[in-house]
């Protein structure tokens, strides 16, 4: 890991380019990585939840503000018993190890989907992570478990329904604004980067409403060998971009 950040000013992305505030990530690739390897697909969301550390470590250097990581969607339920086992485990073993650098690095931990589903003992431990880590103001890593977008646009629909109904607002004040404030990425920058890696092109229910203008990028790479100049090309590639916003 890099000790310290790029000064301002200097983002280390060629000529100086534009750092996007909000960048997401679908990790994707970890069980092609393992398969590659003749290895067990525990051995590739081993590797991949230390490419987790090093795309964190990325985001801190280079001056992000938000990295959003898909760690576990709504459709990884069916997964087998025993690879649900193995990705919960690994997740309860880095929110151990990982605690200290998350404080030393500056980093708030924030939590979005419906993670009560994974049991008293881990969701203990994840609203422990994201207390012990509330203050910090460097980065925000939001991590997204058991997430799926359609769900989450639903619930801030039901939201604004019952606050109509109950007479709280009136129906005709729900504009984008009033939905996006319902959203659990509410207060978050809007989302400029979303990449996706391992071939897929697809967003698999993941920020469907939040990557309405961002830029998009699909990569060969299997997320195990996501590294630090992928972080970096992934960057410069967003800062190469013109972005019109569906203008001229
Ligand atoms: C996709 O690989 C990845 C996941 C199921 C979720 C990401 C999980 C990690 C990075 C590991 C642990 C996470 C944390 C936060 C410590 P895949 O199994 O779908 O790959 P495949 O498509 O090649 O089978």
């Amino acid at each position: 890991m890099s000790p310290s950040p790029a000064p301002e000013g200097a983002t280390g992305l060629e000529g100086g380019g534009k750092v996007p505030r909000h960048v997401a990530i679908i990790m994707d690739g970890n069980g092609r990585w393992a398969k590659q390897r003749g290895l067990p697909r525990v051995a590739g969301h081993k590797a991949g939840a230390e490419a987790v550390r090093r795309a964190m470590q990325s985001a801190v250097d280079h001056g992000v503000e938000v990295l959003t990581l898909y760690a576990f969607s709504s459709e990884n339920w069916r997964r087998s018993a025993e690879e649900i086992a193995d990705l919960t485990g690994l997740m309860r073993f880095y929110l151990e190890r990982e605690l200290a650098t998350l404080n030393k690095e500056g980093v708030r931990l924030k939590l979005i989907g419906d993670y009560s589903a994974f049991g008293a003992d881990l969701v203990s431990r994840l609203e422990r992570a994201v207390e012990h880590t509330a203050k910090n103001q460097r980065l925000t890593l939001v991590v997204a478990l058991n997430y799926g977008s359609r769900a989450e646009i639903a619930a801030a629909a039901q939201k604004l329904a019952a606050k109509a109904a109950a007479g709280e607002i009136d129906a005709s004040a729900i504009d984008e604004t009033a939905v996006a404030a319902e959203l659990q990425t509410a207060g978050l920058p809007d989302l400029d980067l979303l990449i996706r890696t391992s071939g897929e092109v697809r967003l698999s229910n993941f920020l469907l409403w939040q990557a309405a203008y961002s830029e998009l990028l699909f990569l060969d790479t299997l997320w195990p060998d996501f590294d630090e100049q992928a972080f970096v090309d992934a960057l410069n590639h967003y800062s190469a971009r013109e972005r019109r916003f569906g203008g001229r």
